[in-house]
């Protein structure tokens, strides 16, 4: 390696083994995947690592309702990610998993040094516990009453609606997500990271340009205060790695995360925990974390103490980027703009987005905003229009009228040669810096000129009366063509490979920029990109609010549970229609268990409600009302007979009768026919249908 060649390890935070990618997550790995390919074009050496976050809470609970194993749960998502970026030609060097041995030996040894350093204290600490799933309530899986607006159904850490940050436990009348009981609190010893004798390393980090001057005066806010020591402990159960010498205690995701940073790098080095962090200690590589604006935090406080503290190196830099919105506002799911990576690769070219997101990124951790029209703009006027145009008109037109055969670039192509060959540096420096929309300016601005000077040229009119001046104004337009596909390589790896393929050239480096393309034959041209169709925008958006019911989200009301089950007439005469498709998320959101009758009775001052009591095995009793009065009389004929139950479902309150704690599966279409499912396959109550 040279003196002057760099060495860097680059990452992109490990998105959550616990759903889809989606266009939000791609800002950030389509930005690092550019700025990476930048690096090697000009001849540094990058090793790109990525993986799963697959420990926490959330992972644990969402593959228990799955009815799976946790490493089953966050395999599917392994699979499902890597394919996800491989469409979008982000690609790694490795992408691992947080959940691997490579990882528990790191985060153990990493351990051990930190504490060994004097920095981890323990403390005894109240939290919300619910009585019932006999667990402690992360912040999101506690909802109730606004403390301070009173707006109902917040979650335990702030209220979407007046804006207040709060502890779960200020909440007013708060509720379970997990089981619907009412938390109460509990006492449990935690362990502590301790941040407050590591602040003055921290602050002399900050001043070495380790996030960019305007994050900085951010974080230096968190310093007015005495820094807050961090929670890295959880109480069992907890899908995670065990803390040694400690009693059903878990590191805390947040603690394993970011050390897989480094798992991933050993991994991917074949290195054992030893040679991995020798590796990361070099003092030639710079450490380099591309992140968003959401996980700062983390990143700038928590990580480098863990890091120093365990006598490694603190990162290089921070490379924060903001967050997508579409049309101005959140992704969501029911306005179709919550939006997955295989969603959008369905329906439209990836190299869309890794092209329109460019031409959007700029250094600074601003929000960046995607709409239908300023994509279909973006891509129809610069990309196809501009960019691709120079070589799929000329390349194509060689072949026709002159053989495919290039000679030497006209003279009086030498000026718009020289001023793009000379923009080279300056596009160099807004790669360099993360300024994509910088150099994407750029080079539009110069495919302009090129295609400017075929147009005044027009070598298809010239070629009647001169063959080799034409030769000489497609070669010229074939050589700019050449170049600026050079400038683009790290946006649009797919396209410059079919103009390699197509000018007959060999893989190109940002060094071929000073050469001059050599007399040969070209190949026969390849479409490059396609023009994006307005159609295809709005098939994406339907698809992506596919399966999202268009009411709001509350509990069906009582009039309707009449209408659908306990009402005389047959609504659907001809046979109930087939509602929109859902995906396997969907599907497996919905946790429907075997259950036994135990009490069926009907409800006074009712004449379509049944209450059952049900016994559903380990998940215990529940009380139920069912619209099924009519078709099951006399009710006791239910007594001791399996039944189908959805036990997932919100209770809900139906007025002066009670509350129902879920809802039994039946068919038929109301009144005296209603037919409730009974498996008689020798399940047993409790045990979940898949
Ligand atoms: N698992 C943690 C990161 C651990 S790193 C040691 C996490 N995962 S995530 O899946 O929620 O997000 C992964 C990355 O995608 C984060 O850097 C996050 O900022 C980014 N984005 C997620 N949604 C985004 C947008 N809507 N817009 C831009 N970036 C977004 O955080
Ligand atoms: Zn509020």
């Amino acid at each position: 390696m040279s003196a002057l060649e760099r060495n860097i390890l680059v990452t992109s935070a490990l998105p959550y083994a616990n759903g889809s990618i989606h266009i939000g997550h791609l800002v950030e790995y389509i930005q690092t995947d550019i700025w990476v390919r930048f690096q090697r074009l000009i001849g540094n050496t990058v090793t790109y690592v990525c993986g799963d976050d697959a420990h926490g809470t959330p992972i644990m609970l969402k593959a228990q309702q799955a009815g799976v194993t946790p490493e089953a749960w966050i395999s599917r998502y392994h699979t499902e990610h890597k394919a996800d970026f491989a469409k979008f030609s982000v690609e790694f060097d490795n992408y691992y998993t947080t959940h691997s041995e490579l990882n528990r030996e790191l985060v153990e040894r990493i351990y051990a040094r930190v504490k060994a350093a004097g920095l981890i204290t323990a403390k005894e600490i109240e939290q919300l516990f619910d009585p019932k799933a006999n667990i402690f309530l992360p912040d999101r899986f506690v909802k109730g009453t606004c403390p301070s607006c009173k707006a109902p159904d917040q979650y335990g850490d702030s209220c979407e609606i007046c804006g207040k940050t709060f502890d779960p436990s200020d909440l007013i009348n708060p509720v379970s997500v997990i089981s619907g009981a009412t938390p109460i609190l509990k006492k449990s010893r935690h362990l502590f990271l301790e941040l407050e004798p590591c602040r003055e390393m921290l602050l002399k980090l900050y001043e070495q340009g380790f996030v960019d001057d305007a994050v900085k005066n951010k974080l230096l806010d968190w310093f007015k205060e005495p820094l807050r020591s961090w929670d890295i402990s959880r109480d069992a159960p907890f899908f995670g790695f065990a803390i040694p010498d400690e009693q059903d205690k878990f590191f805390y995701n947040w603690f394993d995360a970011p050390i897989g940073y480094l798992a991933s790098l050993g991994n991917k080095l074949a290195c054992d925990a030893i040679e991995t962090e020798k590796f990361w200690n070099d003092d030639d590589l710079e450490r380099w974390h591309f992140i968003g604006k959401d996980i700062q935090y983390f990143h700038a406080l928590f990580w480098p103490v863990m890091l120093h503290a365990a006598g490694l190196k603190v990162p290089t830099k921070l490379a924060i980027h903001g967050f997508l919105t579409v049309n101005g506002k959140k992704m969501s799911k029911r306005d179709g703009t919550f939006i997955t990576a295989a969603t959008f690769a369905k329906h439209l070219d990836p190299q869309y987005l890794r092209y329109y997101y460019a031409t959007k990124l700029g250094p600074s951790p601003e929000d960046l905003d995607l709409s239908p029209d300023d994509l279909a703009a973006r891509i129809n006027g610069e990309l196809v229009n501009k960019l691709a145009n120079l070589v799929s008109r000329c390349a194509p037109m060689l072949s026709r009228l002159l053989e495919g055969k290039l000679g030497i670039s006209a003279m009086d192509a030498i000026p718009i040669l020289r001023e793009i060959r000379g923009a080279a540096d300056e596009i160099h420096a807004a790669y360099d810096s993360r300024n994509f929309a910088a150099a994407t300016r750029l080079i539009c601005t110069l495919a302009d000129k090129a295609n400017k000077y075929v147009e005044d040229q027009a070598p298809w009119k010239l070629v009647k009366e001169d063959a080799e001046a034409a030769r000489g104004v497609l070669t010229a337009a074939l050589e700019a063509g050449r170049i600026l596909t050079i400038y683009l390589k790290p946006i649009l790896p797919e396209f410059a490979f079919k103009v390699e393929k197509c000018l007959a050239i060999p893989p190109q480096k940002w060094r071929n920029i000073q050469d001059a393309v050599e007399p040969h034959t070209i190949n026969a041209f390849e479409h490059l990109v396609q023009r994006l169709e307005k159609k295809a925008i709005n098939a994406m958006i339907d698809d992506s609010k596919e399966g999202v019911p268009p009411a709001p989200v509350t509990a069906p009301s009582i009039e309707n549970q009449k209408s659908k089950m306990g009402g005389g007439e047959n609504p659907y005469p001809d046979g109930e229609p087939l509602t929109a498709q859902i995906n396997i998320d969907q599907f497996l959101a919905v946790d429907l268990r075997v259950a036994r009758v135990l009490t069926a009775e009907a409800v006074a001052k009712s004449d379509k409600l049944l209450k059952l009591t049900l016994d559903v095995g380990h998940l215990g009793q529940r009380t139920i009302l069912a619209g099924i009065q009519k078709a099951y009389v006399p009710s006791d004929r239910l007594v001791n007979r399996l039944v189908v139950f959805c036990a997932n479902l919100a209770p809900r309150t139906m007025g002066k009768f009670g509350t129902s704690e879920g809802m039994i599966c039946a068919a038929g279409p109301g009144g005296t026919e209603i037919f409730v499912l009974s498996p008689d396959s020798g399940a047993k109550p409790g045990q979940r249908i898949h």
